[in-house]
């Protein structure tokens, strides 16, 4: 048993390097740097997913309005995610950064066909 958790535990680092190295979508400067200020990167990636789904698959799944992601930046829903741990709520963004950030999370929604 002690031997499997520690397998699990090295796949666990392995997948979170391997999700970093792989990312695809190219997230612009300075979303980016709103991300990383607001430690949104810590646990998301935008196609991959790492300790929360990726932004893309949010967007897949979901189809969200900007408006709605600001919303769920400060109060999480995490019966919206089973399977992951709940998001804290990020009362400390501000406003107008979530709202660019909610953005472009829109735009990585899938394209109609
Ligand atoms: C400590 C880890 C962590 C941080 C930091 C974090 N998230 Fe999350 N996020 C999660 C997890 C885990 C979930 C899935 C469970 C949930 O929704 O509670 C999630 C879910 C989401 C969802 C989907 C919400 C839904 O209900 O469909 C969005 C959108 C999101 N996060 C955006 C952000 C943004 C933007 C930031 C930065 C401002 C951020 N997250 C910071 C862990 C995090």
């Amino acid at each position: 048993m002690k031997r499997f958790t520690k397998m699990l535990f090295a796949a666990a680092a392995f997948c979170a390097v391997s999700t970093v190295a792989s990312a695809q979508v190219k997230i612009p400067a300075d979303i980016e740097a709103l991300l990383t200020k607001n430690t949104c990167l810590a646990c998301h990636r935008a196609d991959q997913k790492l300790v929360g789904p990726g932004y893309k698959e949010v967007m897949a799944k979901k189809k969200y309005k900007a408006e709605q992601i600001v919303e769920l930046i400060y109060a999480p829903k995490p019966a919206n995610w089973p399977g992951y741990p709940p998001m804290a709520a990020l009362a400390s963004v501000p406003k107008e950064e979530a709202l660019k950030i909610a953005q472009w999370i829109v735009t990585l929604a899938p394209k109609k066909k």
